[in-house]
């Protein structure tokens, strides 16, 4: 018999005649296992029971990997037990269990797997690690990204020298990290740093990880005491990193920015956070000061030339936007909540020829003063949403554009939308005092394929004909419009 074993969705024939051979080095499982169709007493012959039966039977010392690709054991329990089954196995080196698990945290009998190298339990459910985890000493990758409930890290992971990939990406849940990380000096994945108040937590933790690569995100950046101390996290070393998050908010989901007073050094840390000229995405997140620093941030062209996708969120303070035009590879650019922009402008544009000439997608979000927006060509510039800009009551005409979403704008915005004649998609929400539409709206639209329409609370009546001259159109959704014809319309 194979020492390897293998299963895809599985359904056994027969549970009775289903061995597994003593000799078995690697088990590998992928999607559904259920119960065996044929079995009428389902408690007793579920597929974990059968599976544990038969695992239970193997010597102690024969397993040397388990991998259970996205795995659903049912009923939960069972996996549980199934995990237990395998941290038996004394010389496993590799161990996937991407399943859900009851009892939050691994089986202490995984700390005497002393061979082990391999350990994802990326996405699941555990809230800690035991902490004589830290004793593994060979323990070469440990994968706990996105798991969402994770509170606690063990404190003594600075044993863990060997480390090369610790993914904590995702884990929002975090509120510290344990101390010393910093002397896991081989590691080149992270994913994520929550900066402390206390030696040994602070940002200079990441001054010797220059191997880092792929994403970081450092957040709680508030606890930075000074530009020192900021300088010494080293960014600018670390050339492998490739996507960077900045965050002055305490760990968590992106979207929890909460408003707080600056901090009087803010400008200072961003400028000493400078990243490595190889980076490709930057986001900063609650970023408070009144300016951005000068040396990087306002001259991203030649600090940072190879950023495709830049996101700023929550940023309430600033009033001039760095010279993003003149980026020549920048494909995204998300600007979000940032309450001082009153104009996009020549400032934005950069004094270059062709601003922006790889910009695809465009995102302005909740800039609540936003006024003014000048002309510009966006040779690229596919995508465009405008949502929450209350006082902006002009779109430049972009020819380009394909997929149009404006929201929780000013009324007289709705005009602009006559000048995009090339879009095959148009979302429309949340605009109040809109009792009709503008006169000649989507009149002129024959490419229109997706038109999305909801939450016009004020809309009256259907004076032009709105949707006579959509000869593409395809998909049509309509909600809480007053109008009975429109809804009659929409109704197809
Ligand atoms: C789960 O936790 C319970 C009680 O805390 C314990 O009795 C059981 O052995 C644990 N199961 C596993 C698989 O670790
Ligand atoms: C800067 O902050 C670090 C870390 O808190 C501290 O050790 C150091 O003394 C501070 N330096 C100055 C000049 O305040
Ligand atoms: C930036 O924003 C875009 C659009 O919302 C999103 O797709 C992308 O994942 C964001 N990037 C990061 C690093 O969060
Ligand atoms: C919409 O714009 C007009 C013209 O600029 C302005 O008078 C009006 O107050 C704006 N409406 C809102 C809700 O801000
Ligand atoms: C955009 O459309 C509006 C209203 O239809 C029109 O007044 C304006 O001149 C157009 N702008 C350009 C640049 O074509
Ligand atoms: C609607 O389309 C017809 C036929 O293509 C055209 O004659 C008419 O001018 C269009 N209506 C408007 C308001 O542009």
């Amino acid at each position: 018999m194979m020492p390897i074993l293998i299963f895809m969705n599985w359904i056994p024939c027969s549970v009775a005649e289903f061995q597994i051979c003593e000799t078995v080095r690697y088990v590998g499982a992928y999607g559904i296992l259920s119960f065996a169709p044929e079995d009428k007493d389902i408690k007793s012959r579920s597929l974990g029971s059968v599976l544990l039966s038969r695992f239970k039977d193997i010597k102690s010392r024969s397993l040397r990997s388990v991998l259970f690709s996205r795995i659903i054991v049912y009923p939960i329990h069972e996996s549980d037990a199934l995990l237990l089954c395998f941290t038996q196995q004394k010389h496993l080196r590799a161990l996937y269990m991407g399943i859900c698990n009851t009892n939050n945290t691994l089986p202490k009998s995984i700390c005497d797997l002393i061979h082990l190298r391999y350990l994802d339990v990326s996405k699941s459910t555990i809230q800690k690690l035991p902490e004589g985890i830290t004793s593994l000493q060979n323990l070469q990758t440990l994968d706990l990204s996105y798991c969402i409930s994770l509170i606690q890290l063990p404190k003594g992971m600075k044993q863990m020298k060997s480390l090369v990939y610790l993914d904590i990406t995702g884990c929002d849940a975090l509120r510290f990290m344990p101390c010393g990380i910093g002397q896991l000096t081989c590691l080149r994945k992270l994913g994520l740093f929550i900066v402390g108040e206390e030696e040994g937590h602070h940002i200079g933790e990441l001054e010797r990880l220059n191997n880092l690569a792929g994403n970081l995100k450092i957040t709680d950046l508030d606890n930075v005491q000074n530009i020192t101390d900021a300088r010494s996290a080293n960014l600018k070393s670390k050339t492998a990193l490739l996507s960077l998050t900045l965050s002055w908010e305490k760990n968590g989901p992106d979207w929890m920015c909460y408003k707080r007073s600056p901090l009087n050094n803010e400008e200072e840390v961003l400028g000493a956070l400078q990243p490595h000229s190889n980076l490709k995405k930057l986001k900063l997140i609650g970023y408070c000061g009144s300016k951005f620093p000068s040396n990087w941030m306002m001259n991203l062209n030649l600090m940072l030339p190879n950023l495709v996708e830049m996101n700023i969120t929550g940023c309430p303070n600033c009033e001039q936007l760095p010279p993003f035009g003149k980026l020549q590879l920048l494909k995204s650019l998300k600007l979000e909540r940032m309450d001082g922009v009153k104009c996009i402008d020549s400032h934005v544009y950069g004094d270059g020829q062709n601003p922006f000439p790889s910009l695809e997608k465009l995102r302005i979000h909740g800039m609540e003063r936003l006024e003014q927006w000048a002309a510009c060509r966006f040779p690229r510039l596919q995508e465009l949403e405008v949502i929450g800009c209350l006082l902006l009551t002009e779109i430049p005409v972009i020819p380009s554009i394909k997929k149009l979403h404006i929201g929780k704008v000013n009324a007289s915005l709705l005009t602009s939308v006559n000048n995009f004649t090339s879009i095959t998609s148009l979302c429309i929400n949340d605009v109040a005092n809109v009792m009709e539409l503008p006169e000649g709206f989507l009149q002129n639209h024959p490419l229109l394929e997706d038109l999305t329409i909801y939450g016009l609370r004020d809309l009256q009546s259907l004076a032009n004909k709105v949707l006579d001259n959509l000869s593409a159109l395809r998909r049509l959704s309509c909600l809480q419009i007053e109008d009975s014809v429109f809804r009659r319309k929409c109704d197809i």
